[in-house]
């Protein structure tokens, strides 16, 4: 049984890094501590031969013309592989970009791809829309399956396995060492969208080969940015990613880059505090009657959590929340209108707290029959005082019937 440090430990193992890391170097004469903002499209050179040894360098994060990229960008790149612990990242625009770009540039027609079932919405949407549109193969696999069932799902031309842990809104912990297994066995890379448990999952060290992060979400941390990351741990997957970046012209701009690093500094204490409020909101709301089930990763109802207490340092401040089957759709929107701190919207990570109705957002081929026939919800706790959080939601929940 994990204890209340478990849940918020693994956060402030980054605090020196975080505070440090892409600083601007001590100069005589003193500088800004942070690294200056720079807009621009075009770089202007000294001489032809300076601008074409430039370009060789596309592979070091340097930049000849704004569409590749700017210095604050190039930095926050250098922080996230750090964190992450591969050897190089790409920023993104988004985070669904981060979960698209490696699609792209691993995969070819012809090629099967194999998804978790639990991805988040328009990740599968890509998959669907528009990797199949161009000769992909693609199929979903059961979140927990095991070893064996998920063998069965590989194809001679299987080339990428897209693990998510946890699942979006049904928050499975996936088995990343056996699926990076039998994906390396069968000549496949895995990518893991791991937004959920930045800094608190180390992917290398599971077996992951290509990492994506939502920086909208934990890093960024103050819902005012969309960004994505991926990080790779070989230089052949970091110049098949980076060439695939620059060859669609994925570019972000520099403000949501200088905003994500600054959101950065502060992540550790952010997340510490935030993930201990998450679990013990988690834990007091499934005590209380109108609740069925809350699936938080650290709480051992939660489908996999055996994985998490394994693989994981600690734990994110995002959880599903499943009301008593007498309850219908309509009710639980009632109590959710009823909700005055918890502000209903999309997204998670930031300081401030929100709920989500999730019931009909969970698309899958493989429905958990005990949580399609309860209305559900998603919570993201933010910075507020715990005791406020549970009045607010008890309030809300006396506003429905026993
Ligand atoms: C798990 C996960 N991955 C990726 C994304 C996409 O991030 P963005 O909103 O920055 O596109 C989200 C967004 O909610 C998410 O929850």
């Amino acid at each position: 049984m994990p204890n209340n440090g478990a849940v918020s430990t693994g956060w402030h193992k980054f605090g020196t890094l975080l505070s440090h890391a892409a600083r601007p170097e001590r100069v005589e004469g003193g500088n800004f501590v942070n690294p200056p903002i720079t807009r621009g499209s075009t770089v202007v050179f000294p001489s032809v031969e300076s601008m074409s040894h430039k370009e060789k360098e596309r592979y070091a994060h340097t930049t000849i013309y704004g569409a590749m990229g700017s210095p604050v960008q190039h930095e926050l790149e250098k922080v996230i592989a750090e964190i992450e612990g591969g050897c190089d990242c790409q920023v993104v625009s988004s985070g669904l970009s981060a979960c698209t770009l490696p699609l792209i540039a691993f995969l070819k027609a012809g090629d099967h791809c194999l998804i978790a079932d639990s991805v988040y919405g328009p990740t599968r949407r890509f998959a669907e829309k528009v990797l199949k549109r161009f000769g992909v193969e693609i199929s979903f696999f059961p979140p927990l399956a095991s070893k064996t069932e998920l063998e069965s799902f590989f194809r001679p031309n299987t080339r990428c396995v897209f693990a998510e842990s946890p699942g979006s809104h049904t928050f499975e912990v996936q088995d990343i060492p056996m699926i990076a297994t039998l994906t390396h066995k069968h000549g496949a890379k895995l990518l893991m969208d791991n937004s959920w448990g930045f800094g608190i999952f180390a992917p290398f060290d599971h077996g992951v080969d290509v990492a994506i992060q939502a920086l909208t979400k934990y890093p960024a941390g103050h819902s005012d940015v969309v960004a994505g990351a991926i990080t790779v741990n070989n230089q052949q997957d970091w110049h098949q990613l980076r060439d695939t970046a620059l060859q669609i012209g994925q570019v972000t701009g520099p403000e949501d880059c200088w905003l994500t690093l600054r959101g950065l500094r502060t992540m550790g204490v952010r997340l510490a505090r935030q993930a201990q409020t998450a679990f013990e909101i988690a834990t007091w709301l499934k005590e209380q009657p109108e609740i069925a089930a809350v699936h938080h990763p650290a709480l051992p109802e939660c489908p996999g959590h055996v994985f998490w207490k394994r693989d994981f340092t600690g734990a994110g401040c995002l959880f599903g929340v499943l009301l008593h089957e007498r309850y219908t759709v309509q009710e639980m929107k009632q109590f959710i209108n009823a909700l005055s701190l918890f502000a209903i919207g999309a997204s998670w990570g930031g300081y401030d707290s929100l709920v989500l109705p999730t019931t009909g957002e969970i698309i899958r081929n493989y429905p958990d029959e005990n949580v399609i026939k309860h209305a559900t919800f998603r919570l993201q706790i933010g910075l507020e005082e715990t005791q406020d959080l549970k009045n607010d939601l008890r309030q809300a929940l006396d506003r429905l019937s026993l």
